[in-house]
């Protein structure tokens, strides 16, 4: 510990209570007024839950949206209405079960897990069995923990797209984190994919294995060309525009497109939902859910070499904030990792 530590004019407590977390009690748009680094006490499970030693997290656009609490809807949704339930707003992990509650059979300590759970900016974090699967043999816990929110998400709107062998997907926000794995999951299925993506992510999108990647500075994704499916991740494209490259009979998925919205932010993906009770596409969206069955298929896709986490860069557990910026501004590249092992391994 260096003297420029925050902690360095602190008394450390046992270790066996205390641990470094990002601690947030306040909702905030801005990541550096609202997280701070700090020393607290261990969460303490309930019977069904485990607590997981955290060797490394991640950040998404929902670990912004759980921070700023935006939109207000989500607050209703059991966040928090006036602040935040949870200590932070980390939900991505990996790393070894430290404990087990009484009715858990499942997993023991010292299991390498990677999955989801509460408050993940932190040493340790509580979480359900339900939502972890073993950690891939293949996979370092700083790649494994940038897999968990966003390909879960990938490989649902993949499904719900129908896309499989022999069809065409247009992925829409390619080079970001839901879509770096939807594009190499569309691959696995057998489709043929094209990404469309900012100039300076096209390589990065191509290295992942699409078959073609549009530059939207340069080049119009509406062309004529009509795919079996559309993924939309970003941009925020009408969804009288996006009709327009889906085949007659094809699937619209609209997986988000972060906007101003303070409110409920559903409103285009409830403007497709109504639309498709009266065209033939099908247009839609959905809230992806944190389950272990798909965790062990990604874990599969990702032991047979099918599936990698493309991470840009990874962050130490005291500058979390830094990476959601990183995030926030558009700079980033595929995932960005929050590193906790360091701090983990002093003790
Ligand atoms: N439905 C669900 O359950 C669910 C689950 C997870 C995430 N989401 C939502 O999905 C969205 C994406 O999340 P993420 O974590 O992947 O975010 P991300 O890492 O920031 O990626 C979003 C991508 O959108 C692209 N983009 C921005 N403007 C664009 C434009 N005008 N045209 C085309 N692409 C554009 C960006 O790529 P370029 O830099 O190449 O433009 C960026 O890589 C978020 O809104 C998130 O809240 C929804």
């Amino acid at each position: 510990m260096t003297a420029t530590s925050p902690f360095a004019q602190h008394t450390r407590k046992p270790a066996s209570t205390t641990m470094r977390a990002v601690i947030q009690t306040v909702y905030g748009t801005a990541p550096t007024n609202v997280l701070q680094l700090a020393e607290t006490t261990r969460p303490t499970i309930g019977d069904d839950q485990v607590l997981v030693r955290v060797v490394a997290s991640s950040v998404d656009q929902g670990t912004w949206h759980v921070m700023a609490g935006r939109p207000f809807a989500m607050r209703a949704a059991g966040f928090g209405i006036r602040t935040p339930k949870a200590l932070n707003p980390g939900r991505n992990l990996a790393g070894t079960i430290e404990a087990v509650g009484a009715n858990v059979t499942d997993l023991h300590p010292g299991d390498e897990v990677f999955g989801t759970g509460e408050a993940t900016f932190a040493e340790y974090a509580r979480a359900k069995p339900a939502t972890l699967a073993p950690k891939p043999a293949n996979l370092s816990f700083e790649e494994a923990a940038a897999v968990p929110v966003s390909a879960l998400a990938a490989l649902q709107a993949v499904r719900r797209a129908g896309v499989g062998a022999g069809t065409s997907v247009l992925i829409i926000g390619a080079s970001g984190g839901v879509g770096t794995f939807a594009v190499q999951i569309a691959r696995a299925f057998g489709a043929t994919v094209t990404g469309v993506a900012t100039t300076a992510k096209v390589e990065l999108v191509r290295s992942l294995g699409a078959d073609q990647v549009i530059d939207y500075a340069r080049s119009d994704f509406v062309d004529g060309t009509r795919y079996d499916a559309v993924l939309d991740i970003g941009g925020n494209n009408r969804v009288s525009r996006l009709r327009r490259a889906i085949a007659p009979r094809g699937r619209l998925v609209i997986v988000g497109g972060e906007a101003d919205a303070r409110w409920l932010g559903m409103g285009r993906q409830l403007r497709a939902h109504l639309l498709s009770l009266f065209v033939r596409q099908t247009l839609g969206t959905f809230i992806s859910s944190e389950n272990a069955t798909d965790l062990n298929e990604l874990r599969e896709l990702i032991e047979a070499d099918k599936l990698m986490p493309a991470i840009e860069r990874s962050y130490p557990l005291g500058e979390t904030a830094a990476a959601i910026e990183h995030l926030r501004a558009g700079r980033a590249r595929g995932k960005l990792a929050i590193t906790i092992a360091g701090a983990n391994h002093e003790r």
